[in-house]
């Protein structure tokens, strides 16, 4: 199917999803457009990266669809989910690299994968990615040399290597210090600028929400509770949303 521009890049459609017992989404509605970052909101275990998971296409749904560039990804052979991965790139939480490769190694791998055999335009796709991340000069380290932060951004660096016309991230500033956090920020933010990039943020860190959000989703009991834009969120009075944003638990002392 062919997408026009006012195609949403990512939707998501009454999209529901039991695990074990568990009715872990319940009727999920998202749309993100061309450009756009929007960032998920909600309480640790509500469900986000499980939906981070149906956009990418690692887990099927029990009911609902997921479109990407107009196209629905629910249901199609493995083969063909091989091409929607090449479209949406995701950050996940742990950055996941290959310990025994170097950072070039690492960044080298997608790329071998979607066939790409010429050295030099490996390089250069390397180079040029590691550029994204300001880690030029970072070819030959092995990642448990790096520090948290540093790992974080060669992650970062492997999930643009591809060119990937979204960008999930899943909790990327969790365990970082507050200005390693901000440089990590201002990356989602730059990519976007630069590559005009699709994004969907994961996170528990209002500063990310802030700073990188067109649009705000709050997940709460499996359903999007609340979606608008960050001025709107501030402005919310309602304390399941205060409550989170403050950081309070509502439990007695
Ligand atoms: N593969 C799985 N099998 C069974 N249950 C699962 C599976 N993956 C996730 N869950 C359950 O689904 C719920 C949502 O999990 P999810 O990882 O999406 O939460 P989350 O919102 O990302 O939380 P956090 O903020 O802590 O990362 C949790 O109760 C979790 O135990
Ligand atoms: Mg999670």
């Amino acid at each position: 199917m062919s997408s026009s521009p006012e195609t949403p890049v990512i939707e998501v459609q009454a999209l529901k999803k039991r695990l074990g017992t568990q009715d872990v989404l319940r009727g999920v509605d998202l749309q993100v457009r061309r450009g756009e970052t929007c960032v998920v909101l909600g309480r640790s275990g509500c469900g986000k990266s499980v939906l981070l998971k149906h956009i990418i296409a690692l887990m099927r749904p029990t009911s609902g669809r997921v479109l990407i560039e107009g196209e629905e990804i629910t249901g199609l052979p493995e083969r063909q989910l091989l091409d929607v991965r090449r479209k949406v790139g995701m950050l996940f939480q742990s950055a996941a690299l290959f310990d025994s490769m170097t950072v070039e190694q690492n960044l080298a791998f997608p790329l071998k994968e979607q066939g790409i055999r010429d050295p030099k335009v490996i390089k250069e796709r390397v180079t040029e990615a590691l550029d994204m991340v300001d880690l030029l000069g970072a070819e030959s380290k092995m990642p448990e040399k790096l520090s948290g932060g540093m790992r974080k951004r060669v992650g970062l660096a492997r999930t643009v290597v591809g060119r990937p016309r979204c960008i999930l991230y899943d909790e990327p500033t969790t365990g970082l210090d507050p200005i390693t956090s901000d440089s990590i920020n201002r990356l989602i933010r730059r990519l976007q600028k630069r590559i005009s990039v699709t994004s969907v943020v994961v996170t528990h860190d209002m500063k990310t929400a802030f700073h990188c959000g067109d649009s705000i989703v709050f997940l709460h009991e499996g359903r999007v509770y609340f979606q608008g834009t960050v001025d709107q969120l501030r402005a919310s009075t309602d304390p399941v949303i205060t409550d989170f944003i403050e950081g309070r638990s509502g439990d007695a002392d």
